[in-house]
C-alpha cells in the first residue's frame, strides 16, 4: 500500500507559513507517473519556499516559470508568497496536471499555465523569470527524459539557451531572474546577483537588472 495522502490544508498551511513540508507529502498530489520524476525534474519545496521569500522581499508581482513542468514550483511558491505565477510548458499533459494541482491547492487564480515552447509563443509580461535548468533534459540520456513526447537533443539545447539569453538581454531595468541550477547560458551584462543560497541541493541565485 502507498503512503496515505496528507490533507491539502495541512500541506497548504505549512507552505503559507513559509515552511517546506516533506516533498513526498506534496508529491502525492501529483499523478503517480509524475511523482517518480520529482527528484530530478521538479523544484524541491525548500527551493519554492526560498524563492517565495525572495520574491516577496524584492517586491515581485508576477513570476514567469520558463518550463513549468508539473507546476510544483508555481503552486508551492504561490502558496508561500503574494505573487502571481504563470508557467509556460511545452508538454500538454504536464500543463493539464499543473492546472489540476493549482485547483487542488486552491491557487488557480494565482498559478496559471500556458502550453507552448519558448520562442514559439508570446510570453506574458512578468517582473520575474524563474528557470530550473529547463533545457538540461536535451543533454540527458533517454533514461532520464521526462517522456518521449518532445524532440530533444544538442541542437535544440543550443537554440533554447540562445533564446533564453536573448530574453534576458531584452529585459528592462528592475527585472528579477531566479535560477535554480542555472539555465545553461550566461547572464548578460547589466545584472547584479542580489541573493544566493548554496544550502539547496543545487545553487539558487537571484539576479536583478540594474543597467539597460
Ligand atoms: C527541470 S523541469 C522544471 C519544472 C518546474 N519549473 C519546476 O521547477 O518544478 C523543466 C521543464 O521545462 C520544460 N521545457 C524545456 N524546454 C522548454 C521550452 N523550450 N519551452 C517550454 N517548456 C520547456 C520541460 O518540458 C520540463 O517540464
Amino acid at each position: 500500500m502507498g503512503d496515505p495522502r496528507p490533507s491539502t490544508s495541512h500541506v497548504g498551511r505549512s507552505l503559507r507559513q513559509k515552511r517546506a513540508p516533506d516533498d513526498r507529502a506534496f508529491d502525492l498530489f501529483l499523478p503517480r507517473e509524475l511523482r517518480a520524476l520529482a527528484d530530478q525534474h521538479w523544484s524541491p519545496l525548500s527551493v519554492a519556499v526560498r524563492t517565495a521569500e525572495w520574491i516577496d522581499d524584492l517586491g515581485v508581482a508576477t513570476v514567469l516559470d520558463v518550463g513549468a513542468g508539473a507546476g510544483k514550483l508555481c503552486v508551492a511558491a504561490a502558496l508561500a508568497s503574494h505573487a502571481r505565477f504563470i508557467g509556460v510548458e511545452q508538454r500538454p499533459h504536464l500543463v493539464a496536471s499543473a492546472r489540476e494541482l493549482a485547483r487542488t491547492f486552491d491557487v488557480a487564480d494565482r498559478a496559471t499555465f500556458l502550453e507552448g515552447r519558448l520562442g514559439e509563443i508570446e510570453l506574458p509580461a512578468a517582473d520575474c523569470l524563474y528557470f530550473y535548468n529547463p533545457f538540461g533534459e536535451n543533454l540527458f540520456g533517454t533514461a532520464n527524459h521526462i517522456d518521449d513526447d518532445v524532440d530533444l537533443g544538442r541542437e535544440r539545447y543550443i537554440r533554447d539557451v540562445r533564446i533564453a539569453e536573448a530574453l534576458l538581454r531584452r529585459a528592462q531595468v528592475g527585472q528579477v531572474v531566479i535560477l535554480y541550477n542555472g539555465f545553461g547560458g550566461r547572464m548578460p551584462e547589466g545584472y547584479d546577483q542580489v541573493r544566493i543560497d548554496r544550502e539547496q541541493p543545487s545553487v539558487l541565485r537571484a539576479w536583478r537588472r540594474v543597467r539597460g
